[in-house]
């Protein structure tokens, strides 16, 4: 495995999480759904548990945590584009929309999030020592979150989209009722939904 790419992987990670910090501390504005505020606050703090592993995971594989690459850099601008998104939103005053906005916002930062941590789940084989066993220790709880954030998140976009079409939503989304943590059950969940929403 190539060290440098993997000092990439793990910064770009880290500066994500940071991103997704502020990321659900801005759409926590923008949501009016109860449910969904929960659950986002739920995920504000798991992500930000998720900045201190990664930052325990530079430590041991000898980065500092505060070096920006350049990839760090593009990994923030498109952080910040999410939050302004929502900005933009919640200045246009219809808190439907900005609701919306933000699933979207949260559902696009989730897919690198999930990513990310796939792909350091694929780099656990390849080191050893203290390394190799907090990123081990990290992904094994992390990774987990992850399915739930980017599945959950997908869904209430979904159904939240359908409610403000006026049309028949499951809210909330099956894939929370059926606490989802993998792409067959998202994609079973939705199915099951379909049968649902014609009855
Ligand atoms: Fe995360
Ligand atoms: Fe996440």
């Amino acid at each position: 495995m190539k060290s440098t790419q993997l000092k990439e992987l793990v910064l770009q990670s880290l500066e994500h999480e940071r991103g997704g910090v502020l990321i659900y501390q801005t759409a926590l504005k923008c949501v009016t759904n109860n449910e969904l505020r929960v659950e986002w606050e739920r995920y504000l703090e798991q992500t930000k548990t998720h900045v201190t592993a990664l930052e325990r995971v530079c430590r041991t594989l000898n980065i500092d945590p505060e070096e920006r690459t350049p990839g760090c850099k593009v990994v923030r601008h498109t952080g910040q584009a999410l939050v302004e998104a929502m900005k933009m939103a919640l200045a246009d005053g219809n808190g439907e929309a900005a609701q919306l906005v933000a699933t979207d916002c949260v559902a696009l930062a989730e897919m690198k999030d999930h990513s990310d941590w796939q792909i350091l789940g694929k780099c656990i084989s390849e080191l050893s020592g203290n390394a190799a066993t907090t990123l081990k220790e990290a992904y094994d709880r992390i990774e987990e979150e992850e399915d739930e954030h980017l599945y959950h998140g997908k869904g209430w976009g979904r159904e939240l989209w359908l409610q403000s079409l006026g049309l028949d939503a499951v809210l909330p989304p099956p894939e929370e009722v059926a606490n989802v943590k993998s792409a067959f059950g998202a994609a079973k969940a939705e199915k099951e939904s379909e049968a649902t929403r014609r009855h």
